[in-house]
């Protein structure tokens, strides 16, 4: 296996109807490993900082909020072709549109309350893990 990694969160809705495990089964058995995981109740300014890159968007506010709306699970997943692979297993943003056995089309609730966060590309997912871990808390990423 390469080094090549993701990042993901479980989202609020998700860890608060007690779909974390399911969805780490989910994880695993789609050959993901989990080289770093915390559960963590992220701040406005955290949550901001992180999405940044939606500011002004109409859905902005509704998602920071939100995402402060109870405790995550941030994670970084190894896997070959980690990022697609993982945005594959999640399925589309938008749970209507996603394909039927992907994490999202199962737990997600909405558009906004998707269930799980899986980077766009390599370069968000080494500025997402680094936004939550330091290298002591990463094994081999
Ligand atoms: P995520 O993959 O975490 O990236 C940005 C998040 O913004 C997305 O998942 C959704 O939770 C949310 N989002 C994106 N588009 C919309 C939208 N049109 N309406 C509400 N929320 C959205």
């Amino acid at each position: 296996m390469n080094n090549d990694f993701t990042f993901a969160i479980i989202k609020p809705n998700a860890v608060r109807t007690g779909k974390t495990g399911p969805i780490l089964a989910m994880i695993n058995e789609g050959g993901f490993e989990i080289t770093a995981m915390r559960m963590v109740r992220l701040t406005k300014s955290q949550a901001e900082s992180f999405y940044s890159i939606h500011q002004g968007k109409s859905f902005f506010e509704g998602l920071i909020d939100f995402m402060i709306s109870g405790p995550v699970v941030v994670m970084i997943l190894r896997h070959e072709n980690a990022v697609a692979d993982f945005r594959k297993l999640i399925g589309a943003t938008d749970p209507g549109k996603a394909e039927p056995g992907t994490i999202r089309k199962i737990f997600a609730v909405s558009v906004q309350m998707n269930a799980v966060h899986g980077s766009d590309s390599s370069e968000s997912a080494q500025i997402e893990a680094n936004f939550f871990f330091s290298g002591i808390e990463r094994f081999n990423t």
